[in-house]
């Protein structure tokens, strides 16, 4: 078994094209990430089974896609104004600005070695720091145009929920669902895209009758159905966990939280929260907004606020997961190689047309041209062979297509297999129908 590093990980997404640092050349931005051609193939790759398990493959939830400033009063129901800070330390010694709750695990800026626990260094009392980034909107800057830009998806949910209802047939129990960037300006941004200032989520609200054992019901499946997600995403089932908030890590209105959690080079970390939150979000937008957010039950006349089971995860910090996971050096012919176990399904590149000679380009690029439409294609036809090969390996092409001097005569072409590097002749007439069935995620 592999025993992967971060810097294995980051060297690869350098020199893969995965991921770079922002505005690289003018030094960077700390807590920003750009993805590549192969980061964000798969990044989109993620959003759409995210999409699809969540939103098409079901017929109770709806999608939204809300804007990233909302009314400002928003940020005041939801209570991150008043409550979503970290708590900082400053060093006057050298100047360095850090989480309280990350003294240990943080680098002193004089003295790399150490922590700022131990380094010796004047430190502050810790205080609060507001995580929102904050904006103006028009032409006045000052308080009255103040905004932020968001700092989760979900809140928009909440205030869209009743022109959801209203618009759509959906009956509770059901969800609204959200992909969609958020901004934190955090203290400490670390471990390559795992915590950093600009990121995406894929929020999901469940919306059901305030019901102990109804909410409690809900809450289990969605716990249950998160968890299998990621293995339908590749994730070998050893790395993941399932870790149950203790009563007292619990918001004063939530009735139970469950973190999904993966084994990184770093150590075990949240991906996704699960939470049950009550009527506590509705409630609060209803009581700001003065605007009416009962929900009419026609079957039965009731007439209530609805409980929201929420399902919480970080796009990136799953990029993140899916990297590390796939990440795995083996031995082909003596020589040792890279390779990216993706799942088909999510791979950057689904399958690499490789001509054996460069006299084949014309029917190989029919070959690719015709293949596109339908799948993710790459077409390589620089270097030997084997470095083509190895190149697709660290990519994590599952299939790669030798078009050879045979194939003008025989029809077939050789397939070879990513993980196991078999190789196998499969007819030009069915080379669509094989690489769908082997390629395409088939819904449980
Ligand atoms: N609406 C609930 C909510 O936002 P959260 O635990 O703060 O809950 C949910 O965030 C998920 O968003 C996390 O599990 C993580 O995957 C992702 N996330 C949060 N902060 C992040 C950051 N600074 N960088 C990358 N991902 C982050």
């Amino acid at each position: 078994m592999t025993k992967v590093s971060m810097d294995d990980i980051v060297s690869l997404c350098k020199r893969r094209g995965f991921i770079f640092q922002s505005s690289e050349i003018y030094g960077g931005i700390n807590g920003f990430w750009d993805f590549g051609p192969m980061g964000v193939a798969l990044k989109n790759n993620i959003k759409k089974f995210w999409w699809q398990s969540m939103v098409q493959f079901r017929d109770d939830v709806a999608g939204v896609d809300t804007s990233i400033i909302a009314h400002p009063t928003t940020w005041q129901a939801s209570g991150h104004i008043d409550c979503f800070s970290d708590p900082m330390i400053d060093c006057k010694t050298c100047k360095g600005r850090f989480r309280a709750d990350h003294l240990e695990t943080s680098t002193c800026l004089n003295k790399p070695s150490q922590s700022p626990k131990t380094c010796g260094g004047e430190l502050t009392e810790a205080r609060a720091f507001n995580l929102m980034f904050k904006t103006f909107v028009g032409a006045n800057q000052d308080s009255s145009s103040e905004a932020y830009l968001r700092p989760e998806t979900c809140q928009s949910i909440f205030t869209q929920f009743k022109n959801v209802v209203t618009t759509s047939r959906h009956k509770v129990p059901f969800g609204i669902a959200q992909i969609g960037k958020s901004f934190r300006n955090e203290i400490t941004p670390r471990n390559f895209i795992f915590r950093s200032r600009e990121f995406e989520q894929m929020e999901m609200e469940f919306f059901v009758k305030p019901d102990p054992a109804i909410q409690e019901e809900w809450y289990q499946y969605w716990c249950q159905t998160r968890y299998q997600w990621y293995s339908a995403l590749g994730i070998r089932a050893d790395h993941l966990h399932k870790r149950e908030h203790a009563k007292d890590e619990l918001a004063h209105y939530a009735k139970g939280c469950t973190d999904v959690e993966y084994d990184f080079p770093f150590g075990c970390s949240e991906l996704e929260g699960i939470a049950n939150r009550g009527n506590y979000d509705l409630t609060q937008h209803m009581t700001f907004s003065k605007k009416d957010m009962n929900y009419f039950l026609q079957e039965t006349g009731e007439k209530f606020v609805p409980a929201v089971i929420e399902t919480s995860a970080g796009c990136d910090r799953t990029l993140l997961t899916v990297l590390c996971d796939a990440y795995h050096v083996d031995e082909v012919e003596g020589e040792s190689r890279v390779v990216m176990r993706f799942a088909p399904h999510i791979a950057p590149i689904s399958v690499a047309i490789l001509p054996l000679s460069k006299k084949l380009a014309e029917p190989a690029q029919k070959l690719e041209k015709s293949l596109r439409t339908k799948f993710a294609t790459d077409y390589d036809d620089s270097g030997s062979i084997g470095k083509r090969y190895r190149r697709q390996d660290e990519v994590g092409t599952p299939f790669c297509i030798t078009y050879d001097f045979d194939s003008e005569t025989d029809g077939h072409v050789t397939v070879r297999h990513r993980d196991t590097t078999q190789q196998e002749r499969v007819s030009l007439d069915n080379i669509k129908s094989y690489l769908e069935e082997r390629i395409e995620y088939k819904a449980i």
